[in-house]
Parts: C-alpha cells; structure tokens; sequence
C-alpha cells in the first residue's frame, strides 16, 4: 500500500535532525515571497555555514522534502507536511497521529493524540490535489508548488476563522484549537456522518437543530456553501455542521443562490430518507428572517 504524504511525514518526523529543521525552517518562512532558494539566500538566512547547508540539502532531497532544479531548492509538500508536524510535536498540540478519518476533495482528516493523550482533529488542506498528482507525476519541480501551498495556507486560515468566530455563538461547529501553515487542529466530535446514520430516533427535531444551525450562522454573517448530509455530524440528537471553508458572507452577491442549495440539499436528504417535507421557502425565511 502506498502510504500517503502524511503518513509519510510522520515517520520523517523521527529522522530529521536540528539542521534539517533549521533549513525546513527558512523555506516555509520564505513561501510568500520566493519559491526557490539557492545557497546563499539559505546562509544568509539560517546560521548554517555553506559546507552544512549542502549537507542538510542533499539529506532533504533524497527525504523528498525538497525539491532541486535548474531555478534552487524548493520547498515540497511533504517538507512543509513534516515542519507543521514538528511545530505541533513541540507544542504538545498533537503528538501522535492515529487514522485517517476523512478523505476528501480538499483535506485529509486524522485522529491525533496531543501530550496528555486527549483526542485531537487534525485536518491537512490537499485543494487541487488532482493538478498537484500531475505535478509530481511529470516530476516538474521547475514550476514549484509554492503557490498551490500558499492557496492551502490561506485556505486552512480561512476556516480557522470562520470557526472561531462561529463558535463563540452555537457549539454546533466543531472547537478549532490552532493552525499551523495549512493545517488545523480542531476538537473532535463523537458522531456519526448523517448520511451514515440508519436510524433517528427523532427526524424533525434533528432537522429543526440544523436548520437553527444555518440560521446562527446566517444571522453571525455566514452561508456554508457545501452543507449536506457529509458535512453533518450527528450524536444523538445533537447536531454539528463541519466543513467551512468554502463559506461565503451573507453579503456577497449569490448569497441567496448559495444558501438555497444549502437548504435543498439538506431538505432533499430529510425527505428522501425519512419522508419529512418542509417547505422550501419558509426554510429560508426562517434562516433569514428577523433575530
Ligand atoms: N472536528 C471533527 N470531529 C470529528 N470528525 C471530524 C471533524 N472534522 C472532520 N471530521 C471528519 O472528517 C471528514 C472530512 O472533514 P471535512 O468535511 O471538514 O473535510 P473535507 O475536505 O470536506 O472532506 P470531504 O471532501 O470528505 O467532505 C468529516 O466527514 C468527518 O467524518
Ligand atoms: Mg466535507
């Protein structure tokens, strides 16, 4: 089996030493502003002379952390994957990383242990995974992945936010914690997916739960944009809406288009798998309407 970048990671977070770091270190601080370095930007930033420079370059290369071409070095995802990996190691946010819970379009979802073995979430932004396989397929490391990390970076932030903002007013979406480069660690929810579950004890009220749910969000400034029945955890009755990165502002221009599939989707799945119809447009009133 091929193990994923992750996975991988993981087990380089054990071989890299001080140095290794140290060099790891000056390419992510660098992301914003080049993608490739050469030596003597290296030394100029780290306190590594040239000799130890190379030493660790060519450890990193052959880790497949870094990349080499004709323009430098260049920072490679995995690379980045084991730097938030050794931040988070030695905060003691997650120290141990358990199974792979989630696999998705935009983000790999792991089961973690911080230092005192409590259960932690930690979600990895992988968007446009698909042109970053043609990336390493062709091996083209001339063109970088710099701005597709960057994207993933900026895009974890963006749901870092929105969740801490949210959160303050309805426990319904899920505790961030912290975020590191394109990765957040989140508090983890015991439930089930909603299009998993088989039985409800009781439908509606779980419908009415969500529903009071987006209009939270609603009336906070927050459309989800890609509610359905995967990116609802139930427990019990209790209800969690994940999944936020994609989250527009009730001002943008197609909120109201945005919302309304958030609505259909959710009411379709209410009506397909437990026969409860609830009107479409009272459903936004009620989400839209007066506090
Ligand atoms: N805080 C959490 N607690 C428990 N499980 C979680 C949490 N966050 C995410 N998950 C699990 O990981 C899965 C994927 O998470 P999320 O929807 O946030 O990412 P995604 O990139 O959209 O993935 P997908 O495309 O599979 O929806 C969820 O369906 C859920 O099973
Ligand atoms: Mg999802």
């Amino acid at each position: 089996m091929q193990l994923s970048s992750f996975s991988k990671a993981g087990h380089l977070v054990s071989l890299l030493n001080k140095g290794d770091f140290k060099i790891l270190k000056v390419f992510a601080s660098s992301l914003k502003n080049r993608q490739f370095l050469n030596l003597s930007t290296l030394s100029q930033y780290s306190d590594l002379n040239q000799s130890l420079i190379k030493h660790h370059l060519e450890r990193l290369v052959k880790f497949g952390l870094i990349g080499k071409s004709t323009l430098g070095y260049t920072l490679l995802v995995t690379g980045l994957d084991i730097y938030v990996l050794k931040i988070l190691a030695n905060r003691n946010i997650i120290t141990a990383i358990g199974p792979q819970i989630g696999i998705g379009k935009e983000a790999e979802v792991y089961l973690a242990h911080d230092s005192l073995e409590q259960d932690k979430i930690l979600k990895m932004f992988r968007l446009g995974r698909s042109s970053f396989k043609q990336i390493k397929r062709k091996r083209d490391i001339n063109t970088g992945v710099g701005n597709w990390l960057l994207l993933n970076i900026e895009t974890a932030k963006k749901e870092f936010d929105i969740l801490s903002y949210l959160r303050d007013f309805s426990s319904s979406f899920p505790k961030p914690l912290y975020r590191s480069f394109h990765c957040i660690v989140m508090e983890p929810i015991y439930g089930s997916r909603l299009s998993e579950v088989e039985n409800i004890d009781n439908p509606q009220l779980v419908l009415e739960r969500i529903i009071d749910s987006m209009r939270t969000a609603y009336q906070k400034g927050y459309v989800n944009g890609d509610l359905n029945e995967y990116n609802v955890l139930i427990d019990n009755d209790n209800i969690f809406i994940l999944d936020w990165p994609q989250a527009i502002k009730v001002d943008t221009v197609n909120a109201n288009t945005v919302l309304a599939r958030d609505v259909k989707n959710i009411l379709k799945f209410f009506s397909r798998r437990f026969e409860i119809d609830r009107d479409i447009q009272n459903t936004i009133n009620t989400i839209k309407g007066p506090v």
